[in-house]
């Protein structure tokens, strides 16, 4: 599966006009519009925001730093980053629609001038060596099947001493994963590996691993939550379901149910480049 069958898989067509068309109808003002009221959408994981707000805890970033999003996706996680911590963000990913998303958002809530947004692939980033204080790569590793390059490229960008927080989706020990899920449609761009083999690779791209949190309860209780609300208020209008495309509503239950049955583990990995 090369990287155009990635991007084939994400892209949309017209997911700007998808995702405002949405926010329309559930009553946002698109004039006015105001950086939180996109979290509902715009974090494409598990546990959407809450999960970002916890990873970008874990790397304390501070106004002066400028931190790297490895799959930034349309932007979710880059912006809570530029509005919660004042850093500056630079985001890169390999879908050319999530990019030009991205971009048209941030404009759209005045966060231009705090991020900018790369189109290009994160096996071989554009970028100087030691330029970034800080790197995160959110639910993106699961669709690479090169780990060595990923992580040495998020290693080569570091300054000496730089965090790098990953967040992926590790094979469980339930059974074989469930498709389509939202980073594939059949398991053919799915490249899961078990947190050790994780760690082995984080290592071997020369890091210091400093923590490993298994996040499986955290985010089974975020899917209860999500059915519960359902069967009191009925579907939302809002969620990052509007990212997955038509057959969203199936790759969102596979997801759930991948995670209950421990078909997959969110695992967050902190790791330090040395000094
Ligand atoms: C599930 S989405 C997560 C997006 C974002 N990190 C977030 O959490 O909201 C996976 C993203 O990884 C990107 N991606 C997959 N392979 C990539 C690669 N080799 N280089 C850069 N981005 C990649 C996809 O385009 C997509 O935007």
């Amino acid at each position: 599966m090369t990287d155009n069958e990635v991007e084939r898989h994400y892209s949309q067509g017209d997911l700007y006009r998808g995702i405002t068309d949405a926010l329309a109808a559930a009553g946002v003002d698109l004039a006015n519009l105001e950086p939180e009221e996109l979290d509902p959408v715009e974090h494409f994981h598990g546990r959407g925001l809450a999960a970002t707000a916890d990873l970008a805890a874990s790397l304390a970033p501070a106004p002066e730093h400028e931190i790297l999003d490895i799959g930034s996706g349309i932007g979710g996680p880059a912006r809570y980053f530029a509005r919660t911590y004042g850093c500056r963000m630079v985001g890169i990913d390999l879908t050319a629609e999530f990019c030009d998303v991205a971009r048209r958002l941030n404009a759209a809530v005045g966060l231009a001038d705090k991020i900018s947004i790369e189109w290009g692939s994160a096996t071989d980033l554009p970028f100087a060596d030691g330029r970034f204080d800080a790197a995160y790569s959110q639910n993106v590793s699961m669709n690479i099947a090169d780990k060595t390059t990923l992580f040495g490229e998020a290693y080569r960008v570091l300054r000496p001493g730089g965090s790098f927080a990953l967040s992926e989706l590790a094979l469980g020990d339930g059974g074989d994963v469930i498709y389509p899920a939202p980073w594939s449609s059949d398991g053919v761009h799915s490249h899961l590996l078990s947190e050790q083999q994780t760690v082995d690779a984080l290592r071997g791209a020369g890091f210091d691993v400093v923590s490993i949190q298994d996040n499986s309860d955290a985010v089974r209780q975020f899917f209860e939550e999500q059915k519960e609300a359902v069967r009191r208020d009925g579907p939302p209008k809002l969620g990052n379901f509007i990212l997955m495309g038509d057959n969203a509503k199936e790759k969102a239950r596979n997801a759930a149910r991948n995670q209950m049955e421990g078909r997959t583990r969110p695992i967050e990995i902190l790791c330090r480049r040395g000094l």
